[in-house]
């Protein structure tokens, strides 16, 4: 007979990695020069302040779920995975334009991915950190098989368009990565928290546009990121020197290139080749990152086996970060 205290729990395989990387961006560019059109700004403030070229902007009708769709096909393909072997779908966002329905089920549906795990995950710019960590960890506890991953965001929606500290910087877009089993351990540990106690400093006050205080968000960022980025790379057992590739969220360039900096002085080499998508991306949040990857891998700039390190940080406050080998 059973005995009626023994549960049984699940147990999956030990090692996961990325199979699959795809990514979309609106088509509508929009330059320093257009926005000085609409606002008090130039060109060369922009570059010289937050790193910004050019970033896109989707039309009215181009939505979230539209593009989280056109990401995460563009993943499955990369992959060569059928939908039907995906049985798992996380969309990290914050930018939904209301608590339910979620995007994840219905960007599931549309990618023809049948009655799969589907849910949002809001932990702002540190969202695709944070579902590639849970992604990776479900597959790991054998609760999932293949988990597709699409971090999306249409913050044109969410920003003043007259508000020249937050209208300059973000953008709208989505990247995916398919995450699955392994042989050989293929995304480390995720490190991930949060400092609640600095909530106030990025908020949507009145529901309405993201408001921030962006002296005290760079501050934080560039004093708190790079020894969260390190405590990753020593959960997976690596030094700063193994890294080939560096992703940090793409907030503002000058951020990046000083967690850069910071990493390069703890024995980072030289060579390491760090993420620079802001450049023409502008800043897209939770899409941030897997945009970068899809861009670097398919310039050559992240190849086949390299290490990458992927840290997230924004509103929350909240930070993750991981490393893993790019497909
Ligand atoms: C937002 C940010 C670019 C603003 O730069 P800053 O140097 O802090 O700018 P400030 O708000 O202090 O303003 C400095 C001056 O530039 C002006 N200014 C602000 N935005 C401007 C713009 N788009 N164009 C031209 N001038 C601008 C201000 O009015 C101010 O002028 P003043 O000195 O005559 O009063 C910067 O703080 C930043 O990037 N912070 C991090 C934000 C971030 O990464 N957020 C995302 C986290 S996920």
């Amino acid at each position: 007979m059973t005995d009626r205290r023994t549960l049984r729990q699940n147990q999956g395989p030990s090692a996961t990695r990325i199979i699959g990387v795809g990514s979309f961006q609106p088509e509508r560019i929009v330059t320093n020069d257009d926005l000085s059109k609409i606002m008090e700004t130039d060109d060369q403030w922009i570059r010289d302040r937050v790193g910004i070229v050019e970033r896109r902007f989707a039309d009215k009708d181009e939505l979230l779920v539209d593009m989280a769709v056109k990401a995460g096909t563009a993943a499955l393909i990369d992959s060569g995975v059928d939908p039907s072997e995906v049985d798992t779908v996380i969309v990290p966002n914050c930018t939904m334009p209301s608590g339910i329905p979620n995007a994840a089920a219905q960007v599931a549906d549309r990618i023809g991915i049948k009655a799969p795990g589907a849910f949002d995950l809001n932990a702002a710019c540190a969202g695709f950190c944070y579902g590639l960590g849970v992604a990776s960890d479900l597959i790991r506890a054998g609760s999932a098989g293949k988990v597709l991953v699409i971090g999306a965001e249409k913050l044109t929606d969410s920003v003043d368009p007259t508000d020249r500290a937050n209208a300059i910087i973000f953008a709208d877009g989505a990247g995916a990565v398919l995450v699955g089993p392994s042989d050989t351990p293929g995304i480390g540990p995720v490190t991930w928290g949060s400092a609640g106690d600095l909530v106030d400093t990025i908020s949507m006050r009145d529901h309405r546009y993201i408001h921030q205080e962006g002296q005290a968000v760079f501050r934080w960022a560039t004093t708190q990121i790079a020894p969260i980025a390190l405590k990753a790379l020593e959960l997976a057992g690596l030094e700063p020197s193994d890294v080939d590739v560096l992703i940090p969220h793409q907030a503002n360039l000058r951020i990046v290139e000083s967690i850069a900096k910071k990493l390069r002085a703890k024995g980072a080499r030289e060579d390491m080749d760090v993420a620079d998508d802001i450049r023409y991306s502008g800043n897209t949040s939770s899409a941030s990152i897997p945009l970068a990857l899809d861009h670097m891998r398919k310039t050559g700039r992240a190849k086949t086996g390299d290490v990458v390190l992927a840290i997230g940080f924004g509103a929350g406050l909240s930070y993750a970060g991981q490393a893993f080998i790019c497909p």
